[in-house]
C-alpha cells in the first residue's frame, strides 16, 4: 500500500450553509502562458459568529493578502496549505484582495484557467475555480461578477472575453489591451468563464418574446465560419422554443458561444459565454454526420436551457447535481423531439439507459441520482445523473401531465429564481401546483438501482374481466418500492386495441405496492399485455414473453416504442436462450417475416425499419447477465448478424437500392437505412453486388453521413475493400482532426481479433494525440466500449488501457477516469479474467499521486 493519503469523502447529511456569504467579486486578469496574475477582491459578509475564513485555492502561487487595504501577515493573520487560506479573525463586513500566479500552459488537467491550442480559456464546473484564484467554491455562494481580462496587444488575442455585457475595453502604455465585463446576475463561481484568442465570429440577433434584442456571437477557429451556420441556427431555434414550450426567455442582451479544440466534456453553460467542445459546434454536410448535426442541436439546446435551469436557479451543492442536470437533459430532449423525430429519438434514449445506465448501476459505482457520498465530484457527472435524472423528470410529467407539470417549472422558478435549490424543493413545486403526493416517487431521488417488473394476468370469459398482477423487485435488496407509472396497451390476437373503462385514458396505471392487481372489464377474450408504452418507466421488464405475443405487439401496438421493444425483447431472448443452450440462434419465422416486409414497405418509416434491424451490442447484452459469458455474448451477436445478413438479403439490396438512388436527396431517414443496409450486406466478401454498393456509397462525397456509413460497413465486417477505404478516408481527411476522430474510432470499435494490435499502432499516428480528450475518447474510449475486444481471454485489452490510464493519472485524471469505468465490473466475470483485472487493478491502485478520480473507482470495485 502506499503512504498517500487516501482522498476523503463528503456527505450529503453534512451539508451546513456558509459561515461568510461573498456579495461580490472582482478579477483582474493579467494573461501569460506560464505565469498569469490574478487580482482578486470579494466584498464578504460574514453568516455565522466566530468561524474562521476558509477559501478555497489549490495549484497556484499565492502573492499577497489585504484586508480592508491592510496587508495581511502570513502566520498571524492568516495560514495556507495545499488546499485552502484560512484568514483569522475576520469582521463582519469587508473588502478581502487576494494576488495569486497561474501557469495555463502547463495545465493539461483542463479545469480552472488553461491554455491551448493558442486560446486562454477556463472550465470551472464543478470544482475548477479553486484553481483560478482563493474562493468559497460551493454552489451556494452567489455573488455578482466583474471582470477585466489584461492580455499583450500583439494580434493574438483580439477577442477578450467573460460572463455578462461588456462595460468598457482599451489599451494601456506597455502593450497591452484590456476589456472590462460585467454580470449583473449572482451565480456560484462554476459558471465564471473567460477565453481570449483570435476567432472568426458568427454574428445574429434574436429578439425575446418580451422585445428584448440580444446580439448573438459564435467564435471558432479561423477559418472555420462555414460550419458555424447550423449551430447558430440551433441557438435560435432553442431560444424560440424554450419561450414556446416553458414560457422562459434569455435575460441578457448578448449570448456568445466559444468553440475550443481542447475540451474534457461536451460543453459548459457558463452565464452568457458557452463555452464549447468544437465537436458540438462544427457541421457541414460533407464533414459532418446526420448524427453529428443532431448532436450540435442537441447540445446548443442543453447548455441554453440552462440558463433557467442550472444558471438562474441554481444547486445548493453538488449532490443536488441532477437537479440542473435531469431537468436540462429533459428539456433537451424534449427540444430534440419537437425538431424532429420524437419516436425515434426516444428509441435512442432508451438504448442509452439500457445499456450504459442500467449497466452503471449494476456495477460497483452504482449511485442514486441524488448521490450520498462523494470523494471526487468530476466521477459523478454520469448517465445515472443525467439521463436517469431525465428519466425521472419524465415519469414526473407523466404523472402529472403536460399542462400541470409546466405549472410546476413555473411554481419552481418563481420560488427559486436567484437561489441556490435542492431536488426536494423541485418535487415540492411540482407536488404544490398538483396536489399530488408524491412521498413515495421521493424514492427515485435517493435509492439506486434498477427496478425489476413481472406482470401476470388472469382472464375470467365468465364476466369479460381480465386482471394484471404486477410485481416489483430491486437488484438492491435494502430498498422499498417504488412508485412507477406503467403506460399499458391492450391489444387483440387480431390487432384490436381495447381500452377498458377502468384503465386511464393515457392508459397509465400507478404501481406503488411490492405486488398488486389492476382489474378490467369488457373483454371478449384476453388481450396481449403490452407494458411500459414510451418507456413510461427506466425498469426491467423480466417476463420470458411467447414470440406470439411479442409479434402480436411489433404489428399493432400503436405506441412507436412498444413496437420497437417487442423486436428488442424478441433478439435478446434469441440471443440469451443461444447462450444458455450453447446453440445456434435462431429468430421466429414471424421476425423474419416482418422485417422482411419492413424493409420491402415503401410506406414505411426507413428510420422505424433501421431501427428494428439495430440488433443488441455486446455491451447491451452483457446487461442481461450477472455473470458475464464473454465468449458466449461475442459467439452469439456474430452470429445474429450473420443470420440476418443471410435471411434478408435480397430485402436488403431492394431497400439500399431504393433509399440510395435518392442519395443526398433523401433524408436522415433514408440515410439511416441506407447505413443499415449496407452495414449486413458488408458480411457478404464474395459479392460483386455489394463491393459495388460500398464502393458507390462512399463516393457519395457531399454526404458524410454516407460515406462514413460506407467505411463503418466495410470495416467493421472486415471486407476486402475495407483497407483501400481507410486509406482514402485518411488522404482525404488527414487535415480535419474531428474527421480523424471517427477514422480512429471505427477502427477501435471493429470487434476483430487484429483491433487490439491496430489501435496499438494507432496510439503512435499523427492523427492521434496524447493532451487532446477528443483523441483519446474516439481511439481509447471507443475501444474501452468494444467488449469483446476489450475482454480479450489473454488479458491484453486490459493491460492496453490500464497503461493509457497511468499516463493520463496525472496530466488528466477527468478523462483517465472515464476509460477507466468499463473495467470495474470484474466481479461478475469468470475468474481467469477476475484474477487479471484484479492484479492490474491493485497496482493502479498503489501508483504514487494516484488521482482521487481514479482512487474513488478503484476503491468502490474493490468494495463489495
Ligand atoms: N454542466 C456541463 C453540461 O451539462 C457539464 C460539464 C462541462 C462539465 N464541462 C465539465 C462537468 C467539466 C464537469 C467538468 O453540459
Ligand atoms: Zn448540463
Amino acid at each position: 500500500m502506499s503512504l498517500q493519503l487516501a482522498p476523503t469523502a463528503r456527505y450529503r447529511k453534512d451539508y451546513k450553509p456558509p459561515s461568510f456569504n461573498i456579495l461580490s467579486v472582482d478579477l483582474q486578469f493579467y494573461l501569460h502562458d506560464t505565469n498569469t496574475r490574478v487580482v482578486n477582491t470579494m466584498q464578504i459578509e460574514r453568516q455565522v459568529e466566530g468561524a474562521d475564513l476558509v477559501l478555497d485555492g489549490e495549484k497556484f502561487e499565492l502573492v499577497s493578502v489585504v484586508l480592508n487595504d491592510t496587508p495581511l501577515v502570513a502566520g498571524q493573520d492568516y495560514q495556507w496549505s495545499e488546499t485552502a487560506l484560512t484568514i483569522y479573525n475576520a469582521p463582519e463586513q469587508f473588502s478581502l484582495t487576494i494576488e495569486n500566479k497561474i501557469n495555463p500552459s502547463a495545465n493539461t488537467a483542463l479545469e480552472g484557467l488553461y491554455k491551448s491550442a493558442g486560446v486562454f480559456c477556463s472550465q470551472c464546473e464543478a470544482e475548477g475555480f479553486r484553481f483560478i484564484t482563493y474562493f468559497l467554491d460551493r454552489p451556494d455562494v452567489l455573488a455578482v461578477y466583474t471582470t477585466t481580462i489584461y492580455a499583450p496587444d500583439n494580434g493574438e488575442y483580439p477577442y477578450l472575453l467573460s460572463n455578462g455585457n461588456k462595460l468598457a475595453e482599451g489599451k494601456t502604455e506597455n502593450g497591452l489591451h484590456w476589456a472590462k465585463w460585467h454580470d449583473p446576475f449572482p451565480k456560484p463561481c462554476y459558471l465564471f468563464a473567460l477565453v481570449a484568442g483570435n476567432f472568426d465570429c458568427l454574428e445574429d440577433s434574436f429578439t425575446t418574446a418580451e422585445g428584448r434584442l440580444v446580439q448573438l456571437q459564435l467564435f471558432v477557429d479561423k477559418g472555420n465560419l462555414s460550419q458555424a451556420g447550423f449551430a447558430m441556427a440551433s441557438l435560435k431555434n432553442s431560444m424560440a422554443w424554450d419561450e414556446k414550450r416553458f414560457g422562459l426567455s434569455y435575460d441578457l442582451d448578448i449570448y456568445m458561444i466559444v468553440a475550443v479544440d481542447f475540451f474534457n466534456m461536451g460543453a459548459m453553460e457558463n452565464k452568457g459565454l458557452n463555452v464549447f467542445n468544437a465537436k458540438y459546434v462544427l457541421a457541414d454536410p460533407a464533414s459532418a454526420t446526420d448524427q453529428d448535426f443532431i448532436n450540435v442541436e442537441a447540445v446548443i439546446g442543453h447548455e441554453y436551457f440552462h440558463n433557467w435551469t442550472g444558471n438562474r436557479v441554481t444547486c445548493r451543492d453538488w449532490f443536488q447535481l441532477s437537479l440542473k442536470e435531469g431537468l436540462t437533459v429533459f428539456r433537451e430532449q424534449e427540444f430534440s423531439a419537437d425538431m424532429g423525430m420524437r419516436a425515434v429519438n426516444r428509441i435512442q434514449d432508451v438504448r442509452i439507459i439500457r445499456t450504459h445506465q442500467f449497466e452503471e448501476d449494476a456495477g460497483p459505482t452504482a449511485h442514486a441520482i441524488r448521490p450520498d457520498k462523494v470523494v471526487e465530484m468530476n466521477n459523478f457527472y454520469t448517465v445515472t445523473i443525467y439521463n436517469k435524472g431525465a428519466e425521472v423528470v419524465r415519469m414526473l410529467h407523466t404523472l402529472l401531465g403536460e399542462e400541470q407539470f409546466q405549472a410546476g417549472i413555473q411554481e419552481y422558478i418563481s420560488q427559486q429564481d436567484g437561489k441556490a435549490a435542492t431536488c426536494e424543493d423541485f418535487v415540492q413545486a411540482m407536488e404544490k401546483v398538483s396536489g399530488k403526493e408524491l412521498i413515495q416517487f421521493r424514492r427515485w431521488y435517493s435509492q439506486p438501482g434498477t427496478p425489476e417488473i413481472s406482470i401476470s394476468s388472469c382472464f375470467k370469459r365468465r364476466n369479460k374481466t381480465f386482471s394484471i398482477t404486477i410485481a416489483q423487485a430491486s437488484d438492491k435488496p435494502s430498498n422499498a418500492p417504488f412508485h412507477i407509472p406503467i403506460k399499458v396497451e391492450f391489444i387483440t390476437a387480431s390487432g384490436e386495441s381495447i381500452h377498458p373503462p377502468e384503465l386511464a385514458e393515457n392508459g397509465l396505471i400507478e404501481l406503488t405496492e411490492p405486488i398488486q392487481t389492476f382489474d378490467f372489464t369488457g373483454f371478449n377474450e384476453a388481450p396481449v399485455v403490452a407494458p411500459l408504452a414510451n418507456f413510461s418507466a427506466p425498469v426491467k421488464l423480466t417476463d420470458h414473453r411467447e414470440s406470439s405475443e411479442l409479434i402480436t405487439i411489433t404489428r399493432y401496438a400503436t405506441d412507436p416504442f412498444l413496437r420497437w421493444d417487442a423486436v428488442q425483447q424478441l433478439y435478446v431472448q434469441a440471443l440469451k436462450d443461444a447462450i444458455e443452450q450453447n446453440a445456434e440462434v435462431a429468430l421466429p419465422s414471424a421476425l423474419i417475416e416482418a422485417l422482411q416486409a419492413a424493409l420491402l414497405d415503401n410506406h414505411a418509416d426507413p428510420a422505424m425499419t433501421a431501427l428494428l434491424l439495430q440488433t443488441p451490442s455486446e455491451e447491451g447484452l452483457a446487461t442481461e447477465f450477472h455473470s458475464i459469458p464473454v465468449e458466449g455474448i461475442e459467439r452469439v451477436v456474430t452470429e445474429l448478424h450473420a443470420l440476418l445478413s443471410r435471411a434478408l438479403h435480397d430485402e436488403l439490396i431492394a431497400a439500399w437500392q431504393r433509399t440510395s438512388a435518392q442519395y443526398v436527396a433523401s433524408d436522415i431517414a433514408g440515410r439511416m437505412l441506407s447505413n443499415t443496409c449496407i452495414n449486413f450486406l458488408s458480411s457478404r466478401h464474395n459479392s460483386e453486388q455489394v463491393a459495388q454498393a460500398i464502393s458507390q456509397q462512399f463516393a457519395a462525397k457531399q454526404s458524410m453521413t454516407l460515406v462514413f456509413g460506407a467505411l463503418q460497413a466495410a470495416v467493421h465486417n472486415e471486407h476486402p475493400l475495407a483497407k483501400e477505404l481507410l486509406a482514402r478516408f485518411e488522404s482525404d481527411w488527414c487535415q480535419a482532426p474531428l474527421v480523424m476522430d471517427k477514422w480512429l474510432a471505427v477502427q477501435a470499435t471493429t470487434r476483430s481479433a487484429h483491433t487490439l494490435e491496430r489501435v496499438q499502432l494507432l496510439m503512435a499516428h499523427p492523427a492521434f494525440n496524447w493532451g487532446n480528450p477528443n483523441r483519446i475518447y474516439a481511439l481509447l474510449a471507443s475501444f474501452s466500449h468494444n467488449f469483446s475486444q476489450l475482454h480479450r481471454a489473454d488479458g491484453a485489452g486490459y493491460r492496453l488501457l490500464i497503461a493509457a490510464i497511468k499516463r493520463l493519472n496525472t496530466a488528466n485524471p477527468q478523462v483517465a477516469s472515464r476509460l477507466l469505468s468499463p473495467l470495474l465490473k470484474w466481479q461478475r466475470l469468470d475468474t481467469t479474467r477476475q484474477a487479471l483485472l484484479r492484479e492490474l487493478l491493485t497496482e493502479l491502485r498503489a501508483m504514487p499521486n494516484l488521482a482521487p478520480d481514479l482512487f474513488e473507482k478503484i476503491e468502490q470495485s474493490f468494495a463489495d
